[in-house]
């Protein structure tokens, strides 16, 4: 049994899944599409979204999971920039927990990010309990503030946190409401830039939803740095890493004017 059907009625031997296939094994035998090598196979479905019949169909990527583009929802460049330089990240909150299921909806996008070779190996943790952020702010704290901060870098953030702790301030997590950590099996390389895309995606995705993110990039660099008692308090298992983490809430004010930066650096060769 081959993980591919091809409905012979449709298929007019375009080619065209031949052509996509990023691992080169399809090739075409009296005009219809064959799998030369399952096992190189990285499942990724481009010879079934790419085929203009609907004829393609893989074990591993279904054709009932990808439903058909529906141009009347594509939107226009000046609709895309407006949503990209739309995005800020969020530090002042609503004290308002996030449905869980809009969380859910939220990171069913995030999983759509592309990942390494199609490995699809991010995981997720969400923390909405206030007392376990709490938690996870100080164990932050802890980390930063302990023996770690050697470097310049370092005893800079020291000297940041301790001085708004102090005024009751939390710069770790901003009193988010909620924060969502990805993980990464820890032998596999491509789990730290598969994360990243992946938030990338929650942030942007969650504008939508009304919702605002920023990355906790101190949680960030004391789960990467693989801080025990913070893996021991988020019960994370041994084989997996925190790859990264954004805060989500609802946002307390709303920005009015879009995002600028630095001018484009550029040079084409
Ligand atoms: C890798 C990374 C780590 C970050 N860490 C933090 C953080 O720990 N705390 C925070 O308030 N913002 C953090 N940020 C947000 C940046 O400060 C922010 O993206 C930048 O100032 C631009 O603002 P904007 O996102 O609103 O456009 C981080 C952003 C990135 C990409």
């Amino acid at each position: 049994m081959s993980i591919i059907t091809i409905d012979a009625v449709k298929c007019t031997s375009c080619g065209q899944c031949v052509e996509e296939c990023p691992s080169f094994i399809l090739t075409i035998e009296k005009d219809i599409p064959v799998i030369t090598n399952e096992k190189a196979c990285i499942s990724c479905g481009h010879c079934v979204a790419v085929c203009p019949e609907g004829a393609f169909e893989h074990d591993l990527a279904p054709l009932k999971n990808m439903p058909e583009l529906n141009q009347s929802l594509a939107i226009s460049s000046q609709q895309a920039e407006q949503f990209l330089r739309a995005r800020r990240s969020v530090r002042k909150y609503q004290s308002k927990q996030i449905p869980r299921e809009l969380l859910i909806q939220l990171l069913n996008v995030a999983r759509l990010a592309p990942s390494g070779g199609n490995s699809q190996n991010i995981s997720y943790l969400v923390i909405d309990d206030n007392s376990v952020l709490k938690e996870v702010s100080a164990a932050t704290r802890n980390w930063i503030c302990g023996d770690n901060a050697g470097s310049r870098r370092m005893r800079f953030y020291k000297v940041f946190i301790e001085k708004f702790m102090k005024l009751d301030i939390d710069v770790i997590l901003r009193d988010a409401p909620a924060l969502i950590v990805a993980l990464a099996p820890k032998q596999l390389e491509p789990g730290f830039s598969n994360a990243r895309f992946a938030l990338a995606y929650a942030e942007l995705y969650a504008t939508s939803l009304n919702l605002g993110s920023c990355w906790a990039g101190f949680f960030e660099m004391c789960g990467q740095a693989g801080y025990q008692p913070m893996y021991d308090l988020l019960g994370i298992p041994e084989d997996k890493v925190i790859c990264g983490g954004i805060m989500i809430g609802y946002p307390l004010y709303q920005f009015h004017r879009l995002v600028d930066r630095n001018p484009l650096d550029i040079r084409f060769i």
